[in-house]
């Protein structure tokens, strides 16, 4: 068998925007990767579109520099049980983005001289502006570290840890944070809607403020706090919005959402 620049077990919504993106970066040409999918119209589907297909993810696993592991935390211990059985060396580089699936679970399949580098994605990463977070094994080299982080950067903003921990702690602030931006809009759009505000334009608008609000935040040099104070005027109509967040501890129910959200991600790990 051929050997390919990347490998993907786990051909799904953020295994092909992975995939995609490291082709559109120019860092391998589609036919360089080599996915894995189950039925053969999703086969068909991939090939046509360039990349090489295979049903076999034990001989993919052999045949890939790095190789993606994009199945559902649920499918891991069948994959890495098939996995387990493979003898290549040099053994690839692996790049996990289960959700709670930690080092020492890959690494009892695959070895502890496998290096593997975790990373939390999000997906808006399939457009190219997604913020993931990555950690390293004890095989993986900053070189090896520094490649996969590259091929994020390219789909988006990453963040390096150095304790594996943290991969499970930043869930609701990246993986799951897309989730709780929805439910606001689609909150907001709501109340709109009640006012009478057609909720197209109320979603076009609202989404709009998120982009520039956060952009605001990011390059004005300003904290939240001081831009909050900005935009509530004393006695103006902001202020009286604020006040309602405050008083029914709009902070403390994200705390809520968030730590049940990390300690999910550690059930899932066990
Ligand atoms: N979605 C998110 O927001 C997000 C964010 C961060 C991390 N993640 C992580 O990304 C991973 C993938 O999520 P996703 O949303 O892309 O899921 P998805 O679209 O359902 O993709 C999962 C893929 O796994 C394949 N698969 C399922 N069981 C398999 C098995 N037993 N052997 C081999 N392949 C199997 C499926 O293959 P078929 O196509 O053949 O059915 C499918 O292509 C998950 O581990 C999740 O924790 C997701």
């Amino acid at each position: 068998m051929k050997r390919y620049r990347m490998g993907v077990i786990g051909a799904g919504n953020m295994g092909m925007a992975i995939a995609a993106g490291a082709v559109r970066a120019g860092l391998c040409p589609a036919d360089g990767v080599l996915l894995f999918n189950r039925t053969p119209e999703k086969r068909a589907a991939r090939a046509a579109q360039g990349f090489a297909v295979t049903d076999d993810y034990t001989g993919l696993y052999a045949a890939c520099d790095t190789v993606l592991l994009a199945v559902k935390p649920q499918n891991f211990d069948e994959v890495l049980g098939a996995l387990r059985a493979v003898r290549t060396q040099p053994k690839p580089v692996v790049i996990s983005i289960a959700a709670g699936v930690p080092f020492a679970r890959i690494e009892a399949a695959l070895g502890a001289d496998c290096p593997i580098i975790r990373v939390m994605p999000n997906t808006p990463l399939v457009l190219g502006k997604g913020a993931s977070a990555l950690v390293r094994n004890g095989a993986a080299t900053e070189e090896q570290l520094a490649a996969v982080r590259n091929l994020f950067d390219q789909m988006g903003v990453t963040a390096v840890f150095e304790q594996e921990d943290m991969l499970n702690e930043i869930i609701p602030y990246n993986g799951s944070a897309p989730a709780y931006v929805y439910a606001f809009a689609d909150a907001m759009v709501q109340s709109a809607t009640a006012h009478g505000v057609p909720a197209d334009d109320a979603l076009r608008l609202f989404c709009q403020t998120c982009i520039g609000a956060c952009a605001l935040l990011l390059q004005s040099g300003k904290s939240a706090e001081t831009l909050t104070r900005e935009v509530c005027s004393p006695g103006g109509t902001t202020i009286e919005a604020v006040n309602v967040l405050k008083s029914r501890d709009f902070a403390g129910i994200l705390a809520e959402a968030s730590d049940k959200c990390i300690a999910r991600a550690y059930e899932l790990g066990r």
